[in-house]
């Protein structure tokens, strides 16, 4: 079921270094939740396309391949992404749960890999920001908080719109993904200002699409600081 995009987790090798820093990456996690007990957690980002999308999909991956269960959500119903990356069928979504006309046990889909399940987005909605504000949303994170180890939710850029803030004041945690070589950090610190204003709890920083120090051979890289 997995699209074998190249920059999908299911068309690499599984020694390769874009693998091993979503290893990584899951490690650094667990070893939080370990620490901090959490199992939201919201993937989000100052820039359209720095790699939002592409590390909640492979860290859901990466994370269910360690047999861990993990919810995998598709919170930007501005720009569902995740639907047709990993080639799901149309059916109901995240739309549908929170407008009462679906069942999260009925919107979820399964994936090969047999912990992860997925969220789509499902019906589309014109007002995103007031459908992830309200009850409804909360009550269905909070269903999902108690059946995964791990909730992840991918959502659309924090600048361009209020969708980002309203998931941040949901979810136990936040990560940044910032895309290498981006040329000024003015847009990323006003993202961090404006998640922590909304009361988010910043887990870390994903840096994405850098070389590696010690070669120059591979394309993709990524760090969690
Ligand atoms: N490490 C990487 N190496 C190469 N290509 C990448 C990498 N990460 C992401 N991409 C590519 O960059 C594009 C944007 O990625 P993605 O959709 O994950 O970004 P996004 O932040 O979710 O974008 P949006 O803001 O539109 O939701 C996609 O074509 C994706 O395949
Ligand atoms: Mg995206």
């Amino acid at each position: 079921m997995l699209r074998q995009t190249d920059t999908l987790l299911g068309a690499r090798p599984p020694g390769c270094a874009y693998f091993e820093a979503f290893r990584a990456l899951r490690t650094n996690i667990t070893a939080a939740q370990e620490k901090e007990r959490f199992s939201s957690l919201l993937i989000t980002g100052a820039r359209p396309g720095d790699g939002k999308t592409t590390v909640a999909v492979n860290l859901g991956i990466v994370a269910a391949l360690a047999r861990k269960k993990v919810a995998l959500v598709d919170a930007d119903l501005r720009h569902p992404a995740i639907g047709e990356m990993l080639e799901l069928p149309p059916g109901p979504g995240l739309v549908d749960v929170c407008n009462g006309e679906a069942s999260l046990d009925d919107a979820l889909v399964r994936m090969d890999i047999e912990t992860l399940c997925v969220l789509p987005t499902g019906a589309t909605w014109p007002m995103a920001a007031e459908l992830l504000g309200s009850t409804e949303m909360t009550d269905a994170l909070g269903d999902m908080q108690e059946r995964f180890d791990l909730v992840i939710l991918d959502s659309p850029p924090v600048g361009a719109v209020a969708d980002a803030g309203v998931l941040s004041r949901l979810v136990e945690r936040t990560l940044l993904v910032v895309r290498a070589g981006s040329r000024s950090p003015e847009p990323e610190q006003r993202a961090l200002q404006s998640l922590e204003k909304a009361g988010a709890h910043i887990l870390g920083i994903v840096v994405n699409d850098i070389l590696p120090r010690d070669s120059m051979t591979y394309q993709q890289y990524y760090s969690y600081r």
